[in-house]
C-alpha cells in the first residue's frame, strides 16, 4: 500500500498555486495526459491559475484530454446547472483544451477511457459527506460508472452553486474503479467544514461510508489549506 502524501498550505491561494504546479509538471512530463476533472468550488482557484499560465504561454494544454467526472441527469448543456458547462467555462476553454470525454452515457464512457489508456491524473474535490465525484456513501471500490440518486447531504451542498434553481435529484458519476485507477490523484480540500471528513478519509480504515477513504490505497497527494487540515 502507498502512503498518501498530505501537504498543508496557509490558505486556498497557496494551495491553488501548488496544485497548478503539480498539474503543469504532469502535463510537461506527458503532454497528451488524460486528466479527470472535478467541478465544485474547491478547484476553481487552481483552474484560474492554470488559465493564467496558459494565457501567459507558461503552460500548454493543447494535447491534454479532459475527462468529465460527473453530471446531473436531465439538465441540458445550455442549462446554467450543467456540470459540463461549468467544466467548459472554468477549465476546457480557458486552458485551450480541444480533446474531451463527456460523461453522458455510462455504457460508452468506460470504454472510451480504456481506449485512451486510462486516467493519468485525477483532480478531485472532497464531498462534505465523503463522496468522490457523485459516488455517494455507501459506494464500494467496485461501484461502476452509473446513474445515482443524490443524498440529502449532496443536494444541500450543491444548493450553494445554483442560487434559486433546484438541484437535480439524479446524476451520473464516473465509477470508483475509474477514479481509483488513476495513475495519480490530487485531492484538493479547503475550509474548516471539510476538516472532519478529511480526517476520516485519511485515517479511518477504508469504508464505503466514506468513498474517498479508498483513495488511501492509491497514489494520492492531498493538498489542504490550514482550515481543512486534520
Ligand atoms: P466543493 O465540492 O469543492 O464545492 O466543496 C466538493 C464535492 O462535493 O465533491
Amino acid at each position: 500500500m502507498v502512503e498518501p502524501t498530505l501537504r498543508v498550505f496557509p490558505d486556498a491561494g497557496a494551495l491553488a498555486h501548488a496544485a497548478a504546479d503539480l498539474i503543469c509538471a504532469e502535463v510537461r512530463a506527458k503532454p497528451e495526459a488524460v486528466l479527470l476533472v472535478a467541478t465544485g468550488n474547491t478547484p476553481m482557484p487552481t483552474y484560474a491559475e492554470l488559465a493564467r499560465r496558459a494565457a501567459a504561454g507558461e503552460a500548454d494544454f493543447g494535447r491534454v484530454t479532459a475527462v468529465q467526472l460527473d453530471e446531473y441527469v436531465g439538465v441540458p448543456e445550455d442549462d446554467p446547472r450543467s456540470l459540463w458547462g461549468w467544466m467548459e467555462r472554468a477549465f476546457v476553454r480557458p486552458l485551450g483544451i480541444t480533446r474531451t470525454v463527456r460523461l453522458s452515457d455510462p455504457a460508452t464512457f468506460d470504454a472510451e477511457l480504456r481506449a485512451l489508456g486510462g486516467i493519468d491524473l485525477a483532480v478531485l474535490g472532497l464531498g462534505p459527506n465523503g463522496h468522490l465525484g457523485f459516488n455517494e456513501p455507501p459506494s464500494n471500490p467496485g461501484a461502476p460508472t452509473r446513474r445515482v440518486t443524490l443524498t440529502p447531504a449532496s443536494l444541500e451542498s450543491n444548493r450553494a452553486y445554483w442560487g434559486d434553481l433546484p438541484v437535480p435529484q439524479d446524476a451520473l458519476t464516473a465509477g470508483m474503479p475509474v477514479i481509483l485507477g488513476a495513475r495519480r490523484a490530487l485531492l484538493l480540500v479547503s475550509g474548516e467544514h471539510k476538516r472532519e471528513i478529511l480526517r476520516r478519509t485519511l485515517t479511518e480504515p477504508p469504508t464505503p461510508e466514506v468513498p474517498a477513504s479508498f483513495l488511501q490505497r492509491t497514489p494520492l497527494t492531498v493538498l489542504a489549506d490550514a482550515a481543512a487540515a486534520p
